[in-house]
């Protein structure tokens, strides 16, 4: 009997489940989007109820498309949207609270209160990251704060967090009646509370902010055996092995598994995740210090992420929000009804700016307008804009590591957009590099699973699988791309500054 791998995506905006053969290729999918819940400006929830049950829909979908059962599925590899906190009563298996999304800026106050003694970045040493609102940790204490009963359900050891993963888990592998909880060390390191070098959960960081350990999902590595899918599964008794977070699955599926690879995936958000092997680099540029991925009982990879909030979700907001375009695609022909921006730069910080400028007081703008702009500009500089971040991003990472990356390989949903592909070569002046299967964020988390189950054998075997399929080579003037630039680095300084 023919076997493979599953791969559960729980993404921002949707949830699939791909179903991979030996060689890494698509044999059949299932995708539901889910509802994305914006109760004031700069609040973001999803309903976990929702996300768990397009989980178990979206396995049907993808088995029955491709006439599979459980007895053709070896094991099931889980990747999420990262940072999204998840609270649950463990007894009834209800979320006390909507899940809180990583691009969720309620907890400002939450955070400065925490920077007023020792700033920002007084945890960074120890977990990577700057105190922000996108990290996980941040939502848990606001929902301890603010939900009714919480405080006192999870001072009773009642309740139980996670990301998307852990939630995904726990009710695959049987919910009150047993279910895992766990997570993996990728998603760890974006709570703010995992010391990257001991790779556990730091008891006084976690006292400082008023969470129980009790709480907190047992960490382990990406690749190893976590349960098995409950009796009323679908994929019942196969087992989960794989988690990895959705960049570094991605990563870890484009292949980049050694120091000094790199990838950029175009997602709701652009991720440039960069291999640092087993040393751990303390950004001085603005970047993040986060897992890449632990296989078993091997040393952690660990890595650099230039994180950038809105680049995609951009398009997204110009199709549902001003209703330029029908549908995202069309965002490519109206761009290219002009030949450049004309003069217009907008710079996304919905959810102020995250790498390299960690700025929470900024807000989105469209500036360099004149009576000659039109809609066709606007398109061009929505998509401009991904391109930019992504070069200040590379630039950081560059300095950060002394090596320039000599290409750039990408993947992710925008990446079938041309104008954007070759105007990101031309700004980053490096060639960028997309492969046969794009869909990496998934393979990342069905290679995990398939090396903890011998369905792959080795990291070699799973570099085989990758192939070159488009490669766009920058052909702008260096003196244009840097005028560009410098325009754009211009209007960055305009979004500062707008929180009261
Ligand atoms: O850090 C947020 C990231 O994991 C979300 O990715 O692809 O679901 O937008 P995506």
């Amino acid at each position: 009997m023919s076997e493979y791998v599953i791969a559960i995506d729980q993404g921002t905006t949707s949830t699939r489940a791909i179903i991979f053969d030996n060689s890494g290729s698509i044999v059949s999918s299932g995708q539901l989007e889910h509802e994305q819940i914006f109760p004031k400006p700069g609040w973001v929830e999803h309903d976990p109820n929702e996300i768990w049950n397009n989980t178990r829909e979206v396995i049907g979908k993808a088995l029955s498309a491709a006439n599979l059962t459980r007895h053709n599925i070896k094991a099931i590899g889980i990747t999420n949207q990262r940072e999204t906190a998840v609270v649950w009563d463990k007894n009834t298996g209800e979320p006390v609270y909507n899940a809180i999304v990583w691009q969720d800026t309620r907890t400002q106050s939450i955070v400065d209160r925490f920077a007023a003694d020792g700033g920002v970045e007084r945890f960074k040493p120890i977990v990577g990251l700057p105190l922000a609102t996108y990290f996980s940790g941040t939502k848990i204490v606001w929902i301890l704060e603010n939900v009714e009963g919480a405080r006192e359900k999870a001072d009773a050891g009642d309740l139980l967090f996670g990301t998307t993963d852990s939630w995904v888990l726990w009710n695959l592998t049987g919910g009150v009646d047993g279910g895992v909880h766990a997570t993996d060390v990728t998603n760890a390191s974006r709570t703010l509370f995992m010391d990257l070098v001991t790779l556990s959960w730091r008891q006084d960081i976690l006292d400082l902010f008023g969470v129980p350990l009790s709480m907190m999902p047992e960490i382990r590595s990406s690749s190893e055996v976590y349960g098995v899918a409950e009796p009323n599964s679908l994929l019942r008794e196969v087992p989960i092995a794989g988690i990895l977070g959705d960049q570094q699955a991605a990563t870890f599926g484009q292949a980049a598994f050694d120091a000094g690879e790199a990838k950029n995936t175009y997602g709701t958000g652009n991720f440039l995740i960069f291999n640092t092997g087993e040393e751990i680099i303390h950004s001085q540029n603005g970047l993040l210090t986060t897992l890449g991925y632990k296989i078993g009982n091997e040393k952690p990879h660990y890595a650099l992420e230039g994180s950038i909030a809105v680049t995609g979700s951009l398009v997204q907001w110009m199709r549902d929000n001003l209703g330029l375009i029908k549908s995202a695609d069309e965002i490519e022909s109206l761009a290219a009804t002009v030949d450049d921006n004309g003069g217009a730069y907008f710079v996304p910080a919905f959810s102020g700016l995250f790498a390299p400028y960690w700025r929470a007081d900024a807000r989105g703008a469209l500036v360099g307008l004149t009576r000659y702009v039109n809609k066709g500009h606007i398109a061009r500089a929505v998509l401009e804009a991904t391109a930019y971040q992504t070069r200040e991003v590379l630039d950081a990472v560059n300095a950060d590591s002394g090596v320039p990356l000599t290409e750039l390989k990408v993947d992710g949903g925008m990446i079938a957009n041309n104008l954007l592909m070759q105007f990101q070569a031309d700004i980053l002046g490096v060639p960028v590099v997309r492969p046969v299967v794009a869909e990496t964020t998934a393979l990342g988390a069905a290679y995990a699973a398939g090396l903890a189950t011998g369905f792959w054998s080795d990291m070699d075997d799973l570099r085989k699988n990758w192939q070159e399929d488009s490669r766009w080579t920058p052909s702008m003037d260096s003196d244009e791309s840097e005028r560009l630039l410098r325009n754009w680095k211009k209007a960055v300084t305009k979004t500062f500054d707008w929180v009261d």
